[in-house]
């Protein structure tokens, strides 16, 4: 959108709103009815090459029904470790694929919530809640679907404080107003919960002939965020900053469209996000992991910084110590005060460039982190 700046306040929001519900109204039409099946995309952004992918996740995926499977227009693999018990929300969870691959994940004492804004969609998921669970043997289902705008979860009927686990894959880039979905998310996250997320970043802002092409907007380019943008938007709305847990790049493979894009770049993105509350204490200490979570034994990969090998102390951060001492992940380890690290290193400058985390994977220099588990999960969730 242009910017508004010679008109009132009431004109501007008005002329906001308009070209949001235009966005939302293009989008639907375009995940609603042009598009049948991943087949019918133009670019390679929604089905970016996905890291190998473990055996218990493969499994999980196996057992999705394939009306579902067929309508996945994810970019990423969206399984972070510790899921047994927990409440999830999928932010536009399309046809359903992750929330049903996730509703194994979690098991019959957890409780996974789809919401989307496309009926089309929601329809296909909706028809598959009683064939899964039956399958998964659930004495009732733990999925349900929810028609609404990842802008407005509260208006949605989404209750404040009450996840424990935020998903979205390759949804976020669709929005017209970055700004609400972080910020709602953050309002129905739990503390000590946890954004993690897939999605299509761009090398720098984009200009408004590549964001106002209805097609590149559709196939999830045309919306993405520069990633420094994402790490702004995360401090302002109150997360604790970005965790990168890796990345992939977007060739897009079609002549016309990467005509239009000029030497813009594109890589498919997890990130991390924790809501961790602002007064507690931020001092670096030792951490070590216990090896409890199931399939992660041997160690857990929790970004592409940090991989905590069992019983193998390691030196953190004021940052990554909250977040360990107040999440999920509490339980998995144990904390010691490091003198060293307690009263004054500064937070350790780490790199959240998912362009040069790909780089350094393409050379070899880390290794993927896809959650890095391998089997399947243990309850984090209470
Ligand atoms: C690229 S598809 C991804 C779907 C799903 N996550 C998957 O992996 O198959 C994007 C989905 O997000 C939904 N969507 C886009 N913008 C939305 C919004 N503002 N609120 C809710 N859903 C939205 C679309 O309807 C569509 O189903």
């Amino acid at each position: 959108m242009a910017s508004c700046e010679k008109g009132s306040r009431s004109e501007c929001s008005k002329e906001r709103a308009s070209h949001e519900r235009m966005i939302h109204d293009d989008v639907k039409d375009y995940y609603g009815k042009k598009l049948q099946s991943s087949a019918d995309l133009k670019t390679n952004a929604c089905i970016a090459p996905a890291k190998p992918i473990p055996a218990f996740i493969r499994k999980a995926l196996k057992d999705v029904h394939p009306d579902v499977t067929d309508r996945y227009y994810g970019c990423g693999l969206v399984v972070p470790e510790c899921l047994e018990g927990c409440r999830i929300l999928d932010l536009g969870c399309g046809s359903g694929r992750d929330v049903y691959m996730l509703s194994q994940l979690v098991g019959e004492k957890g409780h996974i919530t789809g919401l989307d804004m496309t009926d089309k969609q929601l329809e296909v998921a909706r028809k598959y809640v009683d064939h899964h669970a039956q399958k998964f043997g659930f004495s009732k289902p733990n999925t349900e679907f929810v028609q609404g705008y990842m802008e407005a979860l509260e208006k949605a009927g989404l209750e404040g404080n009450s996840y424990d686990i935020i998903i979205s894959n390759c949804v976020v880039n669709l929005s017209p107003d970055k700004t609400s979905v972080l910020r709602e998310a953050f309002n129905v996250l739990k503390d000590g919960g946890e954004l993690y997320f897939s999605d299509i970043y761009s090398s720098s802002r984009l200009p408004e002939e590549i964001k106002s092409h209805k097609v590149l907007w559709g196939e999830c380019l045309g919306g993405a965020l520069w990633w420094e943008d994402l790490v702004r938007l995360a401090a302002e709305v109150g997360f604790s900053p970005p965790r990168l847990v890796t990345a992939s790049t977007i060739t897009v493979d079609n002549k016309e469209l990467e005509s239009l894009l000029g030497d813009y770049k594109f890589v498919s993105a997890t990130y991390r996000l924790f809501k961790i509350p602002k007064d507690s204490p931020r001092k670096g200490c030792q951490v070590m992991y216990n090896g409890d979570i199931t399939g992660c034994e041997k160690s857990l990969e929790f970004d592409c910084h940090y991989t905590f090998k069992e019983n193998e102390a390691v030196e953190v951060d004021g940052e990554v110590a909250s977040i360990l001492k107040q999440s999920r992940f509490a339980g998995e380890f144990s904390f010691q005060l490091d003198s060293q690290t307690s009263c004054c290193a500064p937070p350790k400058e780490i790199s959240v460039n998912p362009f040069e985390l790909e780089e350094k994977m393409k050379s070899g220099g880390t290794t993927s982190a896809t959650g890095g588990c391998s089997g399947a999960q243990k309850s984090c969730c209470q």
